[in-house]
């Protein structure tokens, strides 16, 4: 059976302690392994916009001696007139690897059991897994041991990156505190997936309504944009739900004194941040962004390791 990555819970956590060691290692050495040498192809396909998941992909896969092909699905066949399970059986007889960051979770789905080789999700509207790795090799860096570190993501809890935070931090032994207005929590199925794993771990997964009390002795305080890519139209209807949850000093003052902030970016200051947060001395949202490249890095290599063994 070929291995995917397409939702943070398709790694156990070994798997992915043993991801983020290695990510670890090629952030020291970055040319130090070659598994795409050939160069083998990767594709990456683009159905929404993206500045650090294309950068990170098309450098770490030349950085692992291969060739990225970057596709944007507006001019492909895909979504138009072919099936992912069609593009996937054309894709897989000429790359190694296919990551493609679309809207829904189904789509991938399809496209990973229509092929033999890994298929990454590059962000859906329901999960961004490969963003929850570079950000808890970032937590590690900063903080340590990620087991038992407490986690509040405040904002639009139903968003990717709301439910990534779910089930990765979970995976990793964390205490994920998810604060959201009524409209805004995270599917009731992933609520179930991630405290079915934080049972095994050690961790925990909590929903708060009141932003204060969530971020109340935390160690990372995490928020993402209110209005994520297909949610345009409902844009000012978010932004007066969410008002009440934007990370100000006041908010961060609430946390331990040594906290962190993150943001995976691209940020809208002032609305779920302020700036003198997300540019003051307890963001490490500049590391959080390069970690994209090295712990994608490590995926592919893991990736790549488990389905040719
Ligand atoms: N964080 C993230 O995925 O950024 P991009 O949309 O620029 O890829
Ligand atoms: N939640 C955001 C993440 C962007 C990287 C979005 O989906 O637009």
């Amino acid at each position: 059976m070929t291995r995917h990555f397409l939702r943070d819970d398709d790694i156990s956590s070994v798997e992915q302690a043993e991801i983020l060691d290695l990510a670890l290692e090629l952030k020291r050495d970055r040319f130090a392994v070659k598994p795409l040498a050939g160069p083998q192809t990767v594709a990456v396909i683009f159905d929404k916009s993206s500045t650090r998941t294309r950068v990170s992909f098309a450098v770490g896969i030349a950085d692992l001696g291969g060739s990225p092909l970057i596709i944007s699905t507006a001019n492909s066949q895909l979504g138009g007139k072919e099936t992912a399970s069609d593009t996937a059986r054309v894709l897989e007889r000429q790359v190694a690897a296919i990551v493609w960051r679309t809207y829904g979770q189904a789509g991938l789905e399809e496209m990973a059991l229509g092929t033999t080789v890994p298929v990454v999700n590059a962000l859906s509207d329901d999960f961004h897994p490969c963003q929850l790795l570079a950000d808890l090799l970032t937590i590690r860096e900063h903080r340590g041991d990620l087991s038992g570190q407490t986690i509040v993501f405040l904002g639009d809890g139903a968003c990717n990156m709301g439910q990534s935070y779910l089930l990765a931090g979970a995976t990793a032994g964390m205490h994920v505190r998810i604060a959201s207005p009524v409209g805004y929590t995270p599917s009731e199925t992933v609520m179930a997936d991630a405290a079915v794993i934080a049972q095994r771990t050690g961790g925990s997964v909590e929903l708060f309504t009141d932003p204060l009390a969530a971020v109340a002795g935390a160690d990372v305080v995490v928020t993402d944009t209110w209005v994520s890519m297909g949610k345009e139209e409902e844009k000012a209807i978010r932004l007066g739900d969410l008002g009440r949850y934007r990370v100000d000093a006041a908010m961060m003052a609430l946390a331990k004194p040594d906290a962190h902030f993150m943001h995976c970016l691209p940020a809208d200051r002032g609305y779920e941040v302020d700036a003198d947060v997300i540019d003051g001395a307890q963001s490490i949202i500049w590391d959080e962004a390069e970690n994209r490249l090295h712990a994608q890095k490590a995926l592919l290599v893991w990736l790549l390791a488990q389905n040719n063994a």
